[in-house]
């Protein structure tokens, strides 16, 4: 390569350049930022309109559309799939189950993982695979959000396995993720105290609004609160927030998520039952012939027959089998004790 020596030559050793020029650059920056600004104050930005609708047609306390799928993964103990406007999400349960490494296991109680991860493909601007901080804190308060839950401590020494996977995303994606775990940790049969139901409140352009989209999230007076209850009892089990609010605002906004949730919780309720009611039991092979056979048609319960093909598989009554247990019990107190010694005496 040829290097212009003349050039090189006659160049002042520490080059500046000269004032007026300096001056001419600053004023075109300016310029541009003039413009820029002047762009973006001309663009519509609202959020909630003279009518009290929003941007994207819903009501102040309008929840986006929830479609909730339970029992979607063969393979997993529970799983739920569900759509909360345009957030996609997918849940997948295993457990109780062996801890593996095994230091981390609780003699008392199940310990509860819970693992949330964004698609790269989830986001408009491709989203690093690798787990960031943001992550790991959401997998952190949403698992404690469910364990509370969950009766832990007849499982000790176990795990229960929980991975959220967000597919797509438009804010509000933890309380989605926690709203379709809580749906597979009952679907997988694990034993709870209530269901978790979660909602985000805020405010965006000085209005009180349930269930924030990413355009009311991004705006300028922004409040996002993230809240989860067990919806029987109201126990708060997740609290998160963006922005600032006074003690008398927050107070109303909880009230607003404490009504509001329970339109989640009912539709949690009614994707558990349509996946309850869609699970046939696995017949063996000839078993449908020997519970519609004479002999066994009929047997005694509490001193009536009673038919078995008039009962239905999937009505279990655990009194049924209490009352058996206790009348054995009563009839012969030493019963237990002879089991457990091999009858000896
Ligand atoms: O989703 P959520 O509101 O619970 O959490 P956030 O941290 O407040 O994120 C709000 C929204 O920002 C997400 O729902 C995504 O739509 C978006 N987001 C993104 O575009 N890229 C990321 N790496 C993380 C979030």
């Amino acid at each position: 390569m040829k290097f212009d020596q003349k050039v090189l030559v006659n160049k002042p050793k520490s080059y500046q350049p000269k004032k007026n020029e300096d001056e001419k650059i600053m004023a075109k920056d300016a310029k541009e930022i003039k413009t820029k600004k002047t762009a973006k104050s001309e663009e519509k930005l609202w959020w909630v309109d003279s009518k009290g609708k929003r941007i994207d047609g819903r009501g102040l306390n309008d929840l986006r559309n929830i479609k909730i799928q339970a029992g979607v993964l063969p393979n997993a103990d529970g799983s739920c799939y569900l759509e909360w406007g345009q957030n996609k999400v997918l849940v997948s349960v295993n457990g109780p189950r062996e801890v593996l490494p095994k230091h981390q296991a609780n003699p008392y109680k199940a310990i509860v993982r819970y693992t949330y991860r964004m698609a790269a493909f989830s986001v408009t601007e491709r989203k690093n695979p690798r787990p960031g901080r943001r992550e790991t804190e959401i997998s952190k308060v949403s698992g404690e959000a469910l364990e509370k839950a969950i009766f832990l401590e007849r499982f000790p020494n176990t795990a229960i396995d929980i991975f959220v996977e967000v597919l797509d995303a438009n804010a509000g994606t933890r309380i989605a993720c926690l709203t379709a775990a809580a749906v597979a940790v009952a679907d997988a049969g694990i034993p709870m105290r209530d269901m978790v139901s979660g909602i985000t409140v805020g405010r965006a352009d000085g209005k009180w609004i349930v269930d924030l989209n990413k355009h009311e999230e991004d705006a300028p007076d922004a409040v996002d609160m993230a809240v989860a209850f067990l919806p029987n009892t109201k126990d708060v089990t997740l609290l998160q927030m963006d922005g600032e609010i006074t003690p008398e605002d927050f107070a109303a906004l909880m009230k607003t998520a404490a009504e509001n949730v329970e339109k989640v919780y009912e539709l949690q309720k009614k994707a558990l039952k349509e996946s309850f009611e869609n699970k046939k039991p696995e017949m063996v092979p000839g078993m449908e012939d020997f519970m519609n056979s004479t002999p066994h048609a009929e047997h005694e319960e509490h001193g009536e027959r009673v038919s078995l093909k008039a009962k239905d598989p999937l009505s279990f009554d655990a009194s049924d089998y209490d009352a058996n247990e206790n009348t054995e019990l009563e009839e012969n107190p030493d019963a237990e004790h002879e089991a457990f010694d091999g009858g000896k005496e």
